[in-house]
């Protein structure tokens, strides 16, 4: 059961314009401009209903079934706040939309490398029983590139390198997470 009522969407402090996941997709302070994203691993939505619950369009995809079904009802329950946030059961890596259709930026947040799983948070847990690994997540960054217009932004644990080794433009660092930015036209996959 996933409820999103209980992310803080309201005070100040919990959608701070200035926090590095909204820094990462090209908010900024002042400037009312909100990419339409793509969130590429919807998993729980957290991400994508913050994203939402600052005036992106969101479209999150998930292709884990049980996991889609999960969320769908949990984004319903969550409504009106998440307003622009859709979710469908999908995978990036085939997924395809008209030229008109496509998000200023994808966002990615795979599966953390399987670590000290005693860390990890029980939800956590029960998503990568559900889901495992994302063993294939190799191929997202290739899949946010052909799609995005401005930018994919892939969520990381701190200290773990980048996806696929490929370095970002940017990063926009938390204490234990951080975004990296990656650019269509500048960014090469080798
Ligand atoms: C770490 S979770 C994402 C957590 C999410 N950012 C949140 O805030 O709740 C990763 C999720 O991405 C999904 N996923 C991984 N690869 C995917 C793909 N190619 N297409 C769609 N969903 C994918 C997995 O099934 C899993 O549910």
């Amino acid at each position: 059961m996933i409820d999103l009522n209980l992310l803080d969407v309201r005070s100040s402090m919990g959608r701070r314009l200035g926090q590095p996941l909204y820094k990462a997709v090209g908010i900024r302070k002042g400037d009312s401009y909100r990419p339409r994203v793509i969130d590429g691993t919807a998993g729980y939505g957290e991400d994508a209903y913050l994203l939402a619950a600052v005036g992106c369009d969101v479209l999150a995809l998930e292709r884990c079934v049980a996991v889609h079904a999960m969320l769908e009802k949990a984004v319903q329950n969550a409504r009106p706040t998440a307003g622009g946030l859709v979710v469908t059961c999908a995978d990036l890596l085939t997924y395809a939309c008209d030229e008109a259709d496509r998000p200023d930026v994808v966002y990615l947040d795979p599966m953390y490398p399987a670590g000290r799983k005693t860390a990890e948070r029980k939800a956590m847990k029960m998503l990568r029983e559900l889901v495992g690994d994302d063993t294939d997540q190799a191929g997202l960054l290739a899949a946010g590139l052909r799609l995005a217009r401005r930018r994919v932004v892939v969520k990381r644990p701190k200290r773990a390198g980048a996806l696929n080794g490929i370095e970002p433009v940017s990063s926009h660092g938390e204490r234990a997470t951080r975004y990296d930015v990656y650019v269509p036209g500048v960014t090469r996959l080798v």
